[in-house]
């Protein structure tokens, strides 16, 4: 393939946009050819004809794993790269050189469309499961596209919106999962979200595309739009936008051309991108060709493991799950004859095979199951015939599984919900079905969560989310304990909509959406106002049951902190646990969540089994943005390291003593008094210049004194020129 310095001013700006929906631009003479890029994160969507990027249209079948929203809740970063692997496996036989996944952004608010497509409210999360799916896909040598980078965290006018949002939760919070996946995995592109950061938009944000995703870690791929992201392309180019997607039939191109020759653009801006649409190009062609043929069975079988590791039992009451095979079953709801297993939008995969529950429960019981629709997606003029024949179904059987979920119509790509509540005719049904038979088990299909006022009454809920194509096996597998299952809440299931601490600051208004909730973000901020919650981030029971030993926790060589978890299965089947730490400093100069996720480790443990659990917590991942010095800081400080089941069941803690650096503050006459105080130099200066001048050095005087930015003192007590001489002692 060709050399940049080989091409022409106009075959270079070609190279920087799309030859058409899905394919980067060939350039014959110079042997350069065209790669193929599609969705999606949890299956190959590879549309048959020209396609769309709404997923309208039709594409080739292939294996629908459970989208982000289900695997990120197995917390299983090991089972994500298998799944990686299988997807990137499957888009080589496609000759799909870069799947456009994974979706890693933060979920701020539960009303938005797209949560399905992604992992959590948190960014530890995000960031350990992106990693995994994007190490999996490329070992088949297919990149990555780690989307949307970013804060792009609605879907509520998403091509114009600009997301207002501080430093420190832009670092902390929503480019934290990108930074972990950058440095841990390398993928191969990044994709540029639609959004606008603070009035910039994301394709033509030099700060966000060069300074910080490649100055500052290190990123070494390829930056491509998202569909129809591009606003300036000129200004794309000289922010390191490399690839404009789709294609913009020329029309752009012949702006970068003019750009170069009218000087406004620097050609080294465009060659630098230009080069890396070659570079990526190369490495596609250099991935060995996957003969195949798709073992569908085997992807299959991996996308019902993958949906059984990811259901989470929210509750179970008297143990009423597992089910025995020989009890008379109920199952009612249209949700277990007619799945819902995927969000809709570019994400949708046409599977090789769907599963219904229904018929999964039938074969793994000896008996006759009754079946019950309950309701009707579409509506029933007989909506009181259903729900009558649901409630005789249930009353005759000795336990109801009722399968409820949120419509296609209701959530997906492209829209936000107006409401976390379950159609009224689902809470209909399940209140007539508990009354008639209180041994009822409800089994919920959902992109995004949703509130449960049946929490109380209901004995066993199952959240199983979206699960792809062997969703209802899987349910099966668990609902009759083939599966103990290990789920864990990767985001807070809420009483209510307005408790979100998003709520009130989404989806914004006039092209703005304000992060007013800070670094408050899911959890943190619930726990921040000690607000009652559905069930917690991190929560999921097991049909066995787990007890903690004391944490250990230890400074490494490396800065790292390696902590150990005893634990033991006290109950008499084998089981998971999600063993999580989560740290918090007292003494912190910032405002910080009462407690924050810093690492989790799985522990697949017999009955009567003790393992220590170990988890590693990054230096890196302990720090806060500083905006006075515009840098990472990490405080010293006793951490208190909690161990816990969930972010509200703490099993036991500890305390580690950590020695960070201190924030280096520029000392001047701006300077606080109590900032100058702390300063080495400064600081005992200015304490016997205070003593000097009749200053009773006592915490109360300090407290009001040292706020006071040290030129703006003068008189009371210390004359200015005192303070000044100080400053420039030090300073000089
Ligand atoms: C869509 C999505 C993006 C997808 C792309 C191509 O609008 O935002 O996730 O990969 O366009 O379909």
């Amino acid at each position: 393939m060709t050399d940049i310095n080989q091409l022409t001013l106009e075959e270079k700006a070609s190279l920087t946009s799309g030859g058409s929906f899905w394919a980067t631009t060939a350039i014959e003479r110079a042997d350069v050819p065209a790669i193929t890029v599609v969705d999606g994160p949890h299956g190959v969507r590879k549309p048959r004809g020209q396609g769309d990027h709404l997923g309208l249209t039709g594409s080739v079948p292939a294996t629908c794993f459970p989208p982000a929203v289900a695997l990120g809740s197995s917390w299983d970063a090991e089972l994500a790269e298998r799944v990686g692997r299988a997807l990137g496996m499957e888009a080589a036989l496609h000759d799909v050189a870069v799947l456009l996944g994974p979706g890693i952004n933060i979920k701020r608010s539960p009303l938005c469309g797209r949560n399905f497509e992604y992992f959590s409210e948190d960014p530890i999360v995000s960031g350990v499961m992106g990693t995994a799916i994007v190490r999996g896909l490329q070992s088949q040598g297919v990149g990555a596209s780690l989307k949307h980078f970013a804060a792009n965290n609605q879907e509520t006018d998403r091509l114009r919106v600009s997301s207002d949002v501080d430093p420190r939760p832009l670092r902390e919070i929503y480019l934290r999962a990108f930074e972990r996946v950058v440095k841990d995995a390398q993928p191969w592109t990044v994709m540029a979200a639609y959004n606008a950061i603070n009035g910039t938009f994301c394709s033509q944000n030099h700060w966000l595309l060069t300074e910080v995703l490649r100055g500052e870690w290190g990123f070494k791929g390829l930056v491509v739009s998202d569909w129809g992201a591009v606003n300036d392309r000129v200004a794309g180019v000289a922010a390191g936008m490399d690839l404009e997607m789709p294609a913009s039939g020329g029309r752009t191109n012949a702006q970068i051309v003019q750009a170069v020759r009218d000087g406004s653009l620097h050609e080294a801006a465009l060659d630098a991108v230009a080069q890396r649409v070659l570079d990526l190009v190369r490495k596609a062609g250099e991935r060995p060709r996957q003969t195949g043929p798709l073992d569908a069975d085997a992807h299959h079988a991996l996308a019902r493991e993958a949906a059984g590791r990811s259901m989470v039992l929210l509750k179970n009451d008297g143990g009423l799950l597992p089910l025995a095979k020989d009890a008379r079953i109920a199952v009612i709801g249209e949700f277990a004859r007619t799945p819902r297993y995927q969000g809709g939008g570019s994400s949708q995969v046409n599977p090789t095979r769907v599963d219904c529950a229904l018929d999964a429960i039938r074969a793994a019981s000896d008996r006759e199951v009754v079946f019950a629709p309950g309701f009707a997606f579409e509506g029933s003029s007989d909506e009181a015939g259903l729900r009558e024949e649901a409630v005789a179904a249930a009353a005759a059987a000795e336990v109801a599984v009722v399968f409820l979920g949120v419509p296609l119509s209701e959530e997906s790509e492209g829209f936000d919900r107006t409401s976390l509540d379950l159609p009224p005719v689902q809470n209909k049904l399940l209140d007539a079905v508990l009354a008639a038979n209180p041994r009822t088990v409800v089994v919920l299909s959902n992109g995004g969560v949703v509130t449960l006022p049946f929490a109380e009454d209901a004995p066993a809920i199952l959240e199983g989310w979206l699960l792809g194509q062997a969703g209802g096996p899987a349910t099966a597998d668990v609902l009759f304990g083939a599966v103990n299952p290990s789920g864990r809440l990767a985001e807070t299931i809420p009483l209510r909509l307005e408790d979100a601490p998003s709520h009130g600051n989404f989806p914004g208004e006039l092209r703005h959406v304000r992060y007013g909730e800070g670094v408050l973000v899911g959890y943190r901020g619930y726990d921040a106002a000690n607000r009652e919650v559905a069930y917690p981030f991190g929560h999921g029971l097991s049909y066995t049951a787990f007890a903690y030993g004391e944490p250990t926790a230890t400074v490494q060589d490396d800065g790292d902190t390696l902590v150990t978890v005893p634990v033991t299965n006290t109950g008499d089947v084998a089981g998971r646990e999600v063993v999580q730490v989560y740290t918090s400093l007292d003494s912190s100069v910032v405002q910080r969540a009462p407690r924050e996720l810093k690492g989790f480790a799985l522990l697949d443990l017999a009955p009567g089994e003790t393992a220590a659990a170990e988890i590693v917590l990054r230096r890196s991942e302990l720090a806060y943005w500083d905006v006075r010095v515009d840098g990472w800081v990490l405080e010293s400080g006793e951490y208190l390291v909690e161990a816990g089941a969930s972010s509200r069941d703490i099993r036991s803690s500890t305390t580690v003593r950590i020695e960070g650096h201190p924030v280096e503050l520029p000392i001047s006459m701006d300077s606080g008094v109590d900032e100058v105080l702390a300063h080495p130099v400064a600081g005992p200066l200015l304490l016997d210049a205070l003593v000097e001048h009749g200053l009773a050095v006592d915490p109360q005087a300090l407290r009001v004194l040292g706020m006071f930015p040290i030129g703006r003192v003068d008189g009371f007590p210390l004359p200015y020129e005192k303070a000044l001489n100080i400053i420039e002692k030090v300073t000089s």
